[in-house]
Formats: structure tokens, sequence, C-alpha cells
């Protein structure tokens, strides 16, 4: 009997050619989703420093850059809006002359439906106290309240052209507010995609300075998900899916590959993950200092969100990665 192995892996792995052929996750650009950030009365794209590479647009330069992105076949963009004021009830939200009103039917005028456009729904970015929706004299985000202002920004962004509002909140029964409140404006084919499963994470970190939405007191952790519950994650996009949501997401990714998992084996509908500001930032930062192989953490940092079960990724990265794609 030969003391050498019959059965020998490392055949498949000889070339790139037969790694290539045999590897069981693959991204492409349709399913990589760009999160933009746009920003009333400014003259000149601000660059954010805690995430190098990515900009504070102008109007002109968010459309240059969803050119750029549709150009290199990136799925969808999701666009924050930053306005001039901010108030208690965070009125330019659902302003139609609001910033991110006004710039959805730029790009729509644009680009039309030839990449999808979604909007963020939430107030963070318009409210003075920084908080997601309407706060009570007590200091607590009242719930039922906000559901009112987000039924009222759905139908503002679906008339300005998104075709997909992204509800990040999570106030209980947002998705089926905002989903009654787009079928009785006459949008009942704008698509909910449910941040359903979303965490009260330290990895959004430079999302606050880039979105300029960091709560001036308190934390959402009222709200937004504890780190240490996953079942509970189920719960939500059930919830969710009963509200009416067509898509889910699961927000931060990578330190939730379990929850993304399970949400995949769980539901029936497309499950997207959120690659998050802070992600972004430590990659770039310890390549920066020549620690890590920026390209090659990149991708793998991908393809296991993809490999967790995600469908769509939503990342700071989707234009250069689908043109890196696209240029192999
Ligand atoms: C809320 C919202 C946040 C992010 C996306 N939507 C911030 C928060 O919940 O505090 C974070 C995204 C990121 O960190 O990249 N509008």
């Amino acid at each position: 009997m030969s003391s050498f192995p019959v059965a020998r892996p490392r055949r498949l792995r000889r070339t790139p050619a037969l790694r290539r052929m045999v590897a069981e996750t693959r991204i492409s650009p349709a399913e990589l989703v760009l999160p933009m950030f746009v920003k009333e009365g400014i003259a000149e794209a601000n660059p954010v420093s805690s995430m190098p590479g990515v900009y504070q647009h102008t109007r002109d330069s968010l459309r240059k850059a969803v050119h750029e992105a549709a150009e290199a076949g990136v799925g969808g963009i999701i666009l924050f809006g930053i306005p001039e004021v901010k108030d208690g009830t965070g009125a330019g939200a659902d302003d139609p002359n609001g910033i991110v009103q006004v710039a959805l039917r730029d790009l729509h005028s644009d680009v039309g439906d030839a990449i999808v456009l979604m909007a963020d729904l939430c107030m963070c970015e318009y409210t003075d106290h920084g908080h997601c929706g309407i706060v009570t004299p007590a200091g607590e985000v009242d719930n039922d309240a906000t559901l009112e202002r987000y039924a009222s920004i759905a139908g503002a962004q679906a008339a300005a052209g998104a075709a997909v509002v992204a509800p990040s909140g999570m106030m209980d029964g947002q998705v089926g507010v905002i989903r009654a409140a787009l079928d009785q404006a006459g949008y009942s084919e704008t698509t909910v995609l449910g941040y359903s499963a979303k965490y009260a994470s330290a990895f959004y970190g430079p999302f606050r300075e880039a979105a300029e939405g960091a709560p001036q007191f308190g934390d959402r952790s009222t709200h937004q998900q504890d780190p240490a519950n996953a079942d509970e994650s189920l719960r939500e996009v059930f919830m969710d899916l009963e509200e009416g949501a067509d898509m889910v997401m699961v927000k931060p990714a990578g330190a939730y590959l379990d929850v993304i998992r399970r949400v995949r084996d769980a539901v029936d509908v497309p499950v997207a993950a959120y690659q998050v500001s802070g992600e972004y930032a430590m990659i770039e930062a310890a390549a920066e200092k020549g620690w890590v192989d920026r390209d090659r953490v990149i991708n793998e940092s991908l393809i296991a969100i993809r490999r967790a079960g995600a469908d769509i990724i939503l990342t700071y990265w989707a234009t250069e990665v689908a043109q890196r794609l696209n240029n192999r």
C-alpha cells in the first residue's frame, strides 16, 4: 500500500487558471453599491479625512462620480445628503428642494434607470441634535413621531427619482409605515431595502465625519442592535419582510459574517451587507502604513462578505473594484 496520498487538494490549486475555474465565490460589479455623500452649498468637493478617497460631493462632482460608477458597471449608488441648515425636525430631509431630492433629480436625468439610485432614509444628517428621529423633551428618540417623518421623507425621495429607499433609523414599524406611504402616494413600484439588522457599532466612526451626523448627546443603543445578539437579527429581518421589505440588509458586514449567513439561509429575498466606514478606514490606514497589501486585503474582505451569503455589497470601494474586475 502506498504511503502517498491519493486525494490531493493541491492539484486544483496548481495554476491561476485552475484556481479561477474552481473558485466557489465571485464578485461582479453589478452587485456592488457605492455609498455617496452630497453636501448643500459647497463650491468644491470636500475630502473626508478619515476616509481617504471619499468625498462630500457638490452636485456637479456627484454627477461625475456617478457617471464613472455607471461606466464601470457598478450596480447602484446610495445617497446621503448633508443640508446647509439643520433643525430639530430634520426639515431638509423631505423638502422637495432639499439636497438629496435635488441631487436625485440631477442623477435621474443623467442616468435614468441605468444604475440603481438608492436613498438612505434617516434623519441624523438633518437634525441639529444628530439623532435619527424626533427627540422628546426628555432626550429620547420618539419612535412613532419619527415614523410620521419617515413616511414623508419616503414620498419626497420617491418623487425625486429614488428607485429604492433604504430606511436606516431602526425605528420599530418603519418599513410598514414607509410602504404604506409610498403606496398611497402612487409609488407602489418604489422598492424598500430595510436596514433590517443594524447594529449599534463603533465601526460607524468615520461616517459621522463624512455625513456630519454624530449625536450631540447620548448614542444610538436604544434603537440599534446590541452587537452581542444574533437571533434578534432574524426577528428584525422577519418583521421587515412582513411589513413589506423587498430586500434586507445586515450592517456592518465584516464583523457580522455569521449574521449574514444566518439571514441568507433564512430568507428568500436579496440580502445586502454594508461594509461600513470603519471597515474601509482600517484597511486604508494599515495600507498607508505599508502594513498590509491594500488591493489584496480589499478583495479578500469583499470575497468574505460574499462567501458569507451577501447578494449585494455596499462598499466605498465599489467603483475601484468594479474597474479592477473589468480589467482582469
Ligand atoms: C444612518 C446611517 C449611518 C450609517 C449609514 N446610515 C450612521 C449611524 O447609524 O450612526 C453608517 C455607515 C458607515 O459607517 O459607513 N443614517
